[in-house]
């Protein structure tokens, strides 16, 4: 029942655990997934509540173009760069992610990623599709175990965390760089918090969970991939402007990296050409939450911010 007759707008595609319960309330309007920003500023006048996603920059054009009525930003998502949260908190905008539900997937994928560059498997399977495996060879694709090894957790958020857990349990000793300490991680996995200089010169592998801010822009760039060393491994699940993918392409091209697992890019869904081409890469298309009950949960829970404030309560995940 809409009896306030109020409308939500969903900037691309909101999966029906979310999609159907808002639809049951207010009065839905969807972009779909090829909307364009010309749709979306045609969509929004008039919207109580705005459903945007990680591709989706959100800026003061859009909130201009919606009108004084909007009370909800609700991302699609835990990451909220794309959101201008300076101007939503000026005109008294809510604005919510969607924390806890996708930790699992994302950590489970940066792992999958870890494992997989570790071991060179997409240079390995993309050998043998082309016909190129002449047999069995002691010399190739060889690559280092996660046991014994020392693995650097940029970012010791809730993400950062589980995925120390894993790396953990598959025998690794943890280091971490984070803005204050975190005495769980410390506790329960031995964690030694370093800078990120010392982070770098002692990991074997390095799994980038920060949040993207002005200040991780470019985060891991040449002089810290050449930290990382020929033989290391570089991971990122967290957002595609912390790591340089040119710097990356070169290291890999001239040996200064060992391996990356990369599932983020500066500018989504474009990638590096030279990425495309360098050697001892696993690249993905930002699946780290691509599971089902991720995704499930985080459409559940961009429904329950927007009910929570379009009626009158306080958000659950609320972060302005
Ligand atoms: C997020 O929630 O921020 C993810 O990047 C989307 O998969």
């Amino acid at each position: 029942m809409n009896a306030g007759g109020q409308v939500v707008v969903i900037a691309r595609v909101l999966l029906p655990p979310g999609r159907d319960r808002l639809a049951e309330r207010f009065e839905l309007l969807e972009g779909g997934l090829e909307a364009t920003r010309e749709d979306l500023l045609s969509m929004v006048p008039g919207a109580n509540a705005i459903v945007p996603d990680p591709s989706v920059p959100f800026d003061t054009e859009i909130l201009d173009a919606a009108g004084d009525q909007l009370q909800v930003v609700a991302n699609f998502a835990v990451g909220i760069d794309n959101i201008d949260l300076d101007a939503c908190r000026e005109r008294g905008i809510v604005v919510t992610n969607t924390p806890d539900v996708l930790t699992e997937a994302t950590a489970e994928l940066a792992m999958a990623l870890t494992l997989a560059a570790a071991r060179r498997m997409s240079d390995a399977e993309r050998d043998l599709r082309a016909g190129h495996w002449r047999g069995w060879d002691p010399a190739a694709y060889r690559g280092i175990e996660i046991r014994g090894s020392t693995v650097g957790v940029v970012g010791m958020g809730r993400i950062g965390a589980r995925y120390a857990g894993l790396a953990q349990g598959l025998g690794a000793k943890i280091v971490y760089t984070s803005q204050s300490p975190k005495p769980e991680a410390e506790s329960e996995f031995g964690a030694r918090r370093l800078e990120l200089r010392e982070l770098l010169e002692a990991s074997d592998v390095v799994s980038v969970h920060a949040p993207s801010t002005p200040e991780t822009k470019g985060l891991i760039g040449a002089a810290e991939l050449e930290l990382i060393g020929p033989e290391g491994v570089l991971v990122n699940t967290s957002r595609g402007p912390l790591v340089d993918s040119e710097a990356v392409a070169a290291a890999l091209e001239n040996g200064k990296l060992g391996a990356a697992g990369l599932d983020v890019y500066e500018n989504e869904p474009e990638v590096s050409p030279r990425l495309l081409e360098a050697p001892r890469a696993v690249l993905l298309p930002h699946i780290g939450s691509a599971t089902v009950p991720s995704r499930d949960g985080m459409a559940s829970a961009v429904a329950n911010n927007v009910i929570a404030v379009l009626e009158g309560e306080e958000a659950p995940n609320r972060v302005v």
